[in-house]
């Protein structure tokens, strides 16, 4: 299995992906493929990685810009997407290994998301009752940050997330 970043080739593959990850998903919004689409249109993509194995995507991260409390430097990881099929094998989780040691490369102050604390725990991120997004229950949005840096405030998404 190697992690590469999306080549044009893939964007059908991607989107067909994104779509049949979140059919089901709790919590998903069915727009998930369109803010792929859209981050990648208005050049947002910061990263977008598959996971390929024999030729044939498994999975799908996308990493974009954020702002949280007004400082920019912090990035938002999702969607991620792996196909139904090939779920809990590992897949998810060396993608966002892979993309958060890119991050960390590039010089980002740190990550934060919205999702299960139980998954990306496993990450390093952590509830931060200083960092909010609307109306989420604290415990959902998780930050993890790369340095001395202390995320502060309200996390705004690129606005490719209004697309769908
Ligand atoms: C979430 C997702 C990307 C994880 O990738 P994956 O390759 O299936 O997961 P991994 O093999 O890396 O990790 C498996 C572990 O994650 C857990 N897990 C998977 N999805 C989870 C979720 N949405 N919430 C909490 N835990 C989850 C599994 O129970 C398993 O736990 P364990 O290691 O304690 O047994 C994938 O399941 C997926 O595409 N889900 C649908 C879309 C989605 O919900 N995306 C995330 C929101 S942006």
């Amino acid at each position: 299995m190697t992690i590469r970043p999306e080549q044009p080739a893939d964007v059908d593959t991607i989107r067909t992906l994104t779509r049949a990850a979140f059919a089901h998903a709790p919590h998903a919004s069915q727009t998930e493929a369109a803010i792929v689409d859209a981050l990648r249109d208005a050049g947002a993509l910061t990263l977008s990685l598959v996971s390929e194995d024999n030729g044939e995507i498994l999975g799908h991260v996308a990493f974009s810009p954020v702002t949280v409390g007004g400082a920019d430097g912090w990035y938002g990881l999702g969607p991620v997407s792996v196909w139904p099929e090939s779920q809990s094998r590992g897949i998810g989780q060396s993608l966002i290994r892979h993309g958060l040691e890119a991050l960390r490369q590039m010089g980002a102050r740190g990550c934060v998301l919205i999702g299960d604390p139980a998954y990306y725990s496993r990450f390093g991120f952590v509830a931060d009752p200083g960092v909010s997004y609307g109306g989420i229950p604290p415990e959902y949005v998780q930050r993890l940050a790369f340095g001395d840096d202390i995320a502060r405030g309200e996390i705004v998404y690129h606005a490719g997330f209004e697309a769908g």
